[in-house]
């Protein structure tokens, strides 16, 4: 049982955007730009943008910040993105999810230029994965095939089953494994027979977002595990249910820890596992930057 040492990977990668981003600013006279457009506070989302800030700050990325209240209208956010869709400093732009109910996330993301959509939440570019010519991937699934690459695990005529089915993560990520030939069943949290599934899978991707929520008699021995959940735990009893007693000082420390939607109990299975924290996550934040960069080179490369 090994694990998928995902800060490790971020860091790797970091290394070769850092070299890319200096490559541009020598030779292009370029700093790549990012505006990231976050509408409301929802503590969890802005844990996301302030690190992402950061890390752009510290590679070198010009990075903004465009924060609307939490009543903002629709028109706002729209506004907000055709200043940043015509702004020459910008080359990426993100919307941070989810916004709040009365924001129709669609009616927002259809107004990014397909160029400048780092996500790739654009149907533009969403079709282009489902084709099988993507140029831009979202960040969370780009990051899980970076670590599979990394680590030598190629999906080609393994069973992957990807559970959860959200347009951020589960679907393009079903997509993606499928392009790299495996051959993929897109499940959910109410998908019947899902231990069935499970069992026959030699590589899983959950993306749920319940904590726990796979457990150790549904996977097969043997398989891959990648945990792309990020749970907070902060009741005695969810983290007796959920989370391994060598995590009891952090957790009594901070009065939270944050766990997978895989029991802990099921990686003991695994040949190879994504630990939470410091499997996916800092992959994600880090595919972010690859993007903004190679949007930025892009746009150069078509001006
Ligand atoms: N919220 C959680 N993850 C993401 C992401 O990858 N992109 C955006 N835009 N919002 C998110």
């Amino acid at each position: 049982m090994g694990v998928l040492d995902g800060k490790l990977v971020a860091e790797k990668i970091q290394q070769e955007i850092g070299l890319e981003i200096e490559r541009l600013r020598n030779e292009r006279r370029v700093v790549p730009g990012l505006v990231v457009i976050m509408v409301g506070d929802d503590p969890a989302s802005s844990s996301y943008v302030n690190s992402k800030n950061k890390l752009a700050e510290k590679m070198g990325i010009l990075s903004r910040l465009v924060k609307l209240p939490g009543n903002a209208a629709e028109a706002e956010v729209i506004q907000s993105i055709a200043a940043a869709n015509s702004d020459p400093l910008i080359h990426a732009i993100l919307v941070q999810m989810p916004l709040p109910r009365h924001i129709d996330p669609w009616g927002v993301i259809d107004h990014i230029a397909p160029e400048k959509d780092v996500d790739a939440f654009h149907p533009f570019n969403q079709g282009l994965i489902l084709q099988n010519r993507g140029r831009i991937f979202p960040c969370t699934p780009l990051g899980v095939m970076r670590i599979l690459d990394h680590y030598g695990i190629d999906p080609a005529g393994m069973n992957a089953a990807v559970v959860g089915r959200s347009f951020l993560v589960g679907k393009p990520m079903a997509v993606m494994l499928s392009n790299r030939n495996a051959t993929v069943t897109l499940c959910h949290s109410r998908t019947a027979g899902l231990t069935g599934i499970l069992r026959e899978s030699g590589l899983v991707v959950a993306a749920v977002g319940k904590p726990g929520f796979i457990t150790a008699e549904m996977v097969k021995p043997g398989a891959v595990l990648i945990d792309v959940g990020i749970n907070h735990i902060n009741k005695e009893a969810d983290f007796d249910k959920h989370c391994p007693r060598s995590q009891y000082e952090a957790f009594q420390k901070k009065g939270s820890v944050i766990t997978g939607d895989i029991h802990y109990q099921a990686f003991a299975k695994a040949v190879h596992y994504t630990p939470v924290p410091g499997g996916v996550g800092p992959l994600t934040v880090t595919m972010l930057m690859h993007n903004t960069v190679e949007l930025c080179k892009r746009q150069l490369r078509d001006a």
